[in-house]
C-alpha cells in the first residue's frame, strides 16, 4: 500500500484526526482540525478530561468553553479508551515528556501511549508525533514499536515528528499562523505529514528527518534558556552597578538588526524551558559531549530564586524587619503572565524559600483562584483580593508574574515595599526595589 489513499483521504477532508493528550497542545490542535472540517477524535487517559470535554466544558483558562462545544458539534468527541484510535487514520501524540528525577529524559508518557496504540494500528495510518524530545526519539523509539506490529513504516504506515510551537497565552500567534516543522521516516511519510498537515497550518516547513525536526524544536527551546540565562546574569551585574536591566533592554531593543530582546525573571518556569535543553544535555553524553552552554545558563537560572530571596531579605532589613514573620503578599503564581499553568512555576520555588524561612505567605492570582494540588508543593491559600487596605496590610509584596489584570497603580500606591522581579514599574519609587 502506498500513502496515496491516505493523503487522499486527508485531502478531501474524510480522514479522522486522533489526538493522544488533550493538554496545552492537544486541545488547540483539536481545534484548528475541527474548524477546517476534520471530524476529531480525542484520546485522554484522564477520564475526567474526557467528561468535561464531551460536556463542552474547557479545563485550561485561555481555551474558552464555547470552543469546546462549537467543535463537539464540528465532529470532536473525546475518549478514554485507546481502542477507538482504530477509527482515526491520523493520530498525533501530544503527551508530556518530563524529566526523571535525575534529570534524565522520562519518555514513559510517549512510549506508554505508544505501546497502548499497537493493538490497533492499521495500514494507511499516519503517526506524528509531537512531544518535545531528544533527536532519535522517533526512530529508536517509535519506528520499532510500531513495526512490532508487523506493518512497515513508510510502505504500509507513516511516521512523522512535527513539534509543537504553541505559545499559551500569546494571542498574537494562533496555530493557523505558525509555521510548522515536519520531518520523516521516509519521503513518503513526509508527504503524508505535509498533507496532515498543511490544510491546518499556512506553511508547513519539511525538513530532511525525524532527527533534524526534533533538534529543531530542541534548538529553539535551548537558544531562550540560554538567552534568558544570558539576561538574568546581566541584571545581577547592572543591579550591582545601579542600573536598571530592564531600560538598557528597552535602548537595546531599538537596534534593527542582530539584536532579539530576552527578560529577566525570578527563574525559569513552564513545562518547556527548564525541562527540555537537558533532553540535548542526556542525549550528548552518549557521543562524548557535555552541554557547557545549557549547562551554564541551567545554573544561572536556577539561582534567580535564591537571589530574588537575597533581595526581598536586604530590602525587609532596611526597615528592620527579618524575613521571619514578615507577611509577604506573591503576586501572580503561574510560570509566565497571563496563563493559569504552575508548571515549574518560580513563584512557587519563591513561596517555598519564603516559607521555609518563616515567613507569612499570601498570594493573590486572578487566574489562579485557589492553590492547586500539586505533586511537589502544598500551600493551603485562596488567591486574595487585591484592594488598598489589604495591601497596606503586608511587609513585602513581591511580583512574581505579571498578569496584566493587576492594578499596578494600585499596588504602587499601597504596598509598603514591592519587589518587581519583572520589571513592571519604569523609573524610580521610593517603595519599588528591582530584583
Ligand atoms: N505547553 C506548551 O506550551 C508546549 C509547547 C510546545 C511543546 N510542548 C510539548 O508538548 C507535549 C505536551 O505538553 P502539554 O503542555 O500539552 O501537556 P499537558 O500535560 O497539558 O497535556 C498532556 C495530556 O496527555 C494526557 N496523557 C498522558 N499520558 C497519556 C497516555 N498514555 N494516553 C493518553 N493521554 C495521555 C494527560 O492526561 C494530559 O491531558 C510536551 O512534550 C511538551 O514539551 C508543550
Amino acid at each position: 500500500m502506498s500513502n496515496k489513499e491516505l493523503i487522499a483521504k486527508l485531502n478531501n477532508k474524510n480522514a479522522v484526526i486522533g489526538i493522544i493528550g488533550m493538554g496545552y497542545v492537544g486541545l488547540p490542535l483539536m481545534l484548528r482540525f475541527t474548524e477546517v472540517g476534520y471530524s476529531v477524535l480525542g484520546i485522554d487517559s484522564d477520564s475526567s478530561r474526557v467528561s468535561k470535554l464531551n460536556e463542552g466544558l474547557s479545563y485550561i483558562e485561555h481555551i474558552q468553553s464555547d470552543k469546546i462545544t462549537l467543535s463537539r458539534k464540528r465532529g470532536f468527541v473525546a475518549t478514554a479508551d485507546m481502542a477507538r484510535s482504530v477509527e482515526a487514520d491520523a493520530i498525533i501524540i501530544c503527551v508530556p515528556t518530563p524529566l526523571g528525577a535525575h534529570q534524565e529524559p522520562d519518555l514513559s508518557f510517549v512510549t506508554g501511549a505508544v505501546d497502548s496504540l499497537l493493538p490497533y494500528l492499521r495500514r494507511g495510518q499516519i503517526i506524528s508525533l509531537e512531544s518535545t524530545t531528544y533527536p532519535g526519539t522517533t526512530y529508536d523509539e517509535l519506528k520499532p514499536r510500531i513495526e512490532s506490529t508487523g506493518l512497515i513504516v513508510g510502505k504500509d504506515i507513516f511516521l512523522v515528528f512535527s513539534p509543537e510551537r504553541e505559545d499559551p497565552g500569546n494571542t498574537s500567534f494562533i496555530t493557523k499562523t505558525i509555521p510548522k516543522v515536519c520531518g520523516g521516516i521516509t519521503e513518503a511519510c513526509l508527504e503524508a505529514g505535509i498533507e496532515l498537515y498543511k490544510h491546518v497550518v499556512d506553511h508547513v516547513v519539511p525538513v530532511s528527518s525525524t532527527q533534524v525536526a526534533e533538534m529543531t524544536k530542541l534548538l529553539e527551546n535551548i537558544y531562550r534558556a540560554v538567552n534568558i540565562g544570558l539576561v538574568n546574569e546581566m541584571k545581577i551585574i547592572a543591579d550591582k552597578m545601579n542600573i536598571d536591566i530592564h531600560e538598557v533592554i528597552r535602548a537595546a531593543s531599538t537596534k534593527p538588526f542582530g539584536f532579539v530582546p530576552y527578560y529577566p525573571g525570578p527563574g525559569l518556569g513552564g513545562h518547556c524551558i527548564p525541562i527540555d535543553p537537558y533532553y540535548l544535555t542526556w542525549k550528548a553524553r552518549e557521543y562524548g559531549i557535555h552541554t557547557r552552554f545549557i549547562e551554564l545558563a541551567g545554573e544561572v537560572n536556577g539561582a534567580m530564586p535564591a537571589w530574588v530571596i537575597n533581595k526581598i531579605a536586604s530590602a525587609l532589613n532596611y526597615s528592620g524587619k527579618p524575613i521571619n514573620g514578615s507577611n509577604i503578599l506573591i503576586l501572580g503564581i503561574a510560570y509566565k503572565k497571563n496563563v493559569d499553568d504552575m508548571r515549574e512555576s518560580a513563584s512557587v520555588v519563591l513561596m517555598e524559600l519564603l516559607r521555609e524561612s518563616g515567613a507569612e505567605i499570601s498570594y493573590s492570582d486572578p487566574h489562579i483562584p485557589t492553590f492547586p494540588e500539586m505533586s511537589e508543593h502544598s500551600f493551603n491559600l485562596s488567591s486574595i483580593q487585591l484592594t488598598a487596605d489589604t495591601l497596606a496590610t503586608f511587609d513585602c509584596v513581591l511580583i512574581g508574574t505579571n498578569h496584566d489584570a493587576f492594578d499596578y497603580s494600585l499596588i504602587q500606591e499601597h504596598a509598603k515595599l514591592i519587589i518587581d522581579t519583572r520589571g513592571v514599574y519604569v523609573g524610580s519609587y521610593s517603595n519599588v526595589v528591582k530584583a
